[in-house]
């Protein structure tokens, strides 16, 4: 009797029999809102020391989490508009918002260092405007790039992010029709702080993605801020903006602030 010869599949065959199998399988149940995550994926894990430092990073999931941004009209509406121009998302663009209501009674106004085209600043706009109208809001940007990339900002080399205008940030505000802010230009402190004057600063949003620049602004706030004062930093977190989480982390060690992470690439420091 004559036996058919069976082949095995090659390691090739085999690999893409497996990717068209899984492409059917999550079109299936991408179509009933539901996907497989692979979340033991340790390539996508890193845990690398940087200038001395230890930087772990994880891939997370968060399933059924609470989303108050998806019932609250009034952030929708600044988040709909605000987000074409920011380079942010809407979990902490509405962790933002929630701060300015979080400071409403500390004295002071609200500045951001780090404005780009505007996107988060109007939502720090809108929401001054409804929870803390005898405020100012600065709005302060080289309108040039990033500055003061060092060693401790390896993905930066200064100039990113130079593309926008202060006219594209004014343009934003008038279009959402919001009148408390004030632009100005120049890198922050040392070129642009004098606009300020002696203006006590409630809430200060600082995304400015390297570690000197973060540093220079803690430094001319400290003086102006109130216990209860907050500090939002962006960056935190990204496996790009080590220089961010490295100046975090030596902020906390002086037992200054309340320190909280609260996952989203954010840190929120608040005055003792
Ligand atoms: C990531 S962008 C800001 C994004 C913006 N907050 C948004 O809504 O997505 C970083 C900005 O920081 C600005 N910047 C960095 N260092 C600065 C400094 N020391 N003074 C003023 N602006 C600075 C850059 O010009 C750039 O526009």
């Amino acid at each position: 009797m004559q036996h058919q010869e069976f082949q095995l599949p090659t390691q090739s065959r085999r690999s893409s029999m497996r990717s068209r199998l899984s492409a059917f399988v999550n079109r299936l149940l991408a179509a009933i809102g539901y996907a497989i995550v692979r979340i033991d994926d340790k390539r996508l894990v890193e845990a690398k020391t940087f200038a001395g430092v230890d930087f772990a990073y994880d891939n997370l999931y968060l399933l059924d989490t609470y989303a108050p941004w998806i019932t609250d009209e009034d952030f929708r509406t600044v988040w709909e508009v605000a987000s074409r121009n920011s380079l942010t998302n809407t979990f902490r663009s509405y962790e933002l918002y929630q701060c300015v209501r979080e400071v409403a009674r500390i004295p002071g106004d609200i500045l951001e260092v780090g404005v780009w085209r505007g996107g988060t600043a109007a939502v720090l706009s809108a929401a001054a405007a409804k929870w803390k109208p005898t405020a100012k809001v600065w709005l302060c940007d080289t309108f040039s790039g990033v500055v003061k990339a060092g060693v401790y900002d390896a993905s930066y080399s200064g100039g990113e992010h130079a593309d926008t205008t202060q006219t594209v940030v004014a343009d934003l505000l008038s279009s959402l029709k919001l009148t408390n802010a004030s632009i100005v230009r120049g890198v922050f402190p040392d070129e642009s702080a004098a606009a300020l004057l002696d203006a006590k600063i409630a809430l200060c949003h600082i995304d400015v993605d390297v570690y000197q620049s973060a540093a220079d602004i803690v430094g001319w706030l400290r003086p102006r801020l109130s216990s209860g004062s907050m500090i939002v930093f962006d960056d935190y977190g990204f496996s790009t903006c080590k220089g961010i989480t490295r100046y975090v982390n030596e902020l906390r060690m002086g037992g200054e602030w309340i320190y909280l992470y609260n996952l989203n690439k954010h840190a929120v420091l608040i005055k003792r």
